[in-house]
């Protein structure tokens, strides 16, 4: 029986494995590239496909949106360069939206095979839809990964991103279905003190001591 190759995944709170790529604006050294900002790196399985045109319309459409939340956007697909432009200016031409952030063009895998992102059993030649978060320490904070015929969701995506950025900012837990605006954890007592404070404490909406909301 032939042996699959075993491929080490990425986990959240790791560093964001370095690497170096040919891309559609490019070369990139990601180590480098755009410093002090959050980082998205998503991999789509091919280029002219459909799902795969969908959902990096949906990147490109909000390409303003993420500027303003600090993030850079960066694609990847195990296609050619050229395949990428080719793709990249037909969408425009057919569809008026354009695809100004750098797209990986990772022919050798190498970058795909680094995240995880080439999961033999859904596919041995094309990446998953994955999602890497990645903050302004270059550490990995929030990962998705889909399968090649389930599309991703914009709207979780760009909440996902703020909900992480609000957090650090807060130093708060998010809840179920947290949108901005909403209501955030409290962080539960770790001592009986604090215990006590929080049951005494009539300023946030609590279930119990542990279980606590508050509006920032
Ligand atoms: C798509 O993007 O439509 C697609 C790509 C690869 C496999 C299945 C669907």
């Amino acid at each position: 029986m032939e042996e699959q190759e075993v491929f080490k995944m990425p986990l959240i709170g790791d560093k964001a494995p370095d690497f170096e790529a040919v891309t559609t604006t490019g070369k990139m050294k990601f180590s480098d590239y755009a410093p002090g900002k959050w980082k998205i790196l998503f991999s789509h399985p091919a280029d002219f496909t459909p799902v795969c045109t969908t959902e990096m319309s949906g990147f490109a459409q909000n390409q303003e949106l993420f500027a303003d939340l600090n993030t850079a956007l960066i694609g990847l697909s195990i296609d050619s360069i050229h395949s990428h432009l080719a793709w990249v200016n037909n969408v425009r031409e057919k569809t008026g939206v354009y695809f100004q952030f750098p797209i990986i063009a990772d022919l050798d895998m190498k970058v795909s095979k680094l995240y995880g992102m080439l999961q033999p059993s859904e596919s041995e030649t094309a990446a998953v839809r994955a999602v890497f978060f990645i903050d302004p320490e270059n550490k990995i904070r929030l990962i998705m990964y889909y399968p090649l015929n389930v599309g991703r969701n914009m709207n979780e995506i760009i909440r996902a991103l703020k909900a992480l950025q609000f957090s650090d900012k807060n130093k708060v837990a998010i809840p179920l279905n947290w949108e901005p605006g909403d209501k955030v954890i409290v962080p539960p007592p770790k001592t009986l003190e604090e215990m006590d404070a929080r049951i005494a404490d009539t300023s946030c909406e609590k279930v119990d001591f542990y279980l606590a909301k508050k509006q920032l």
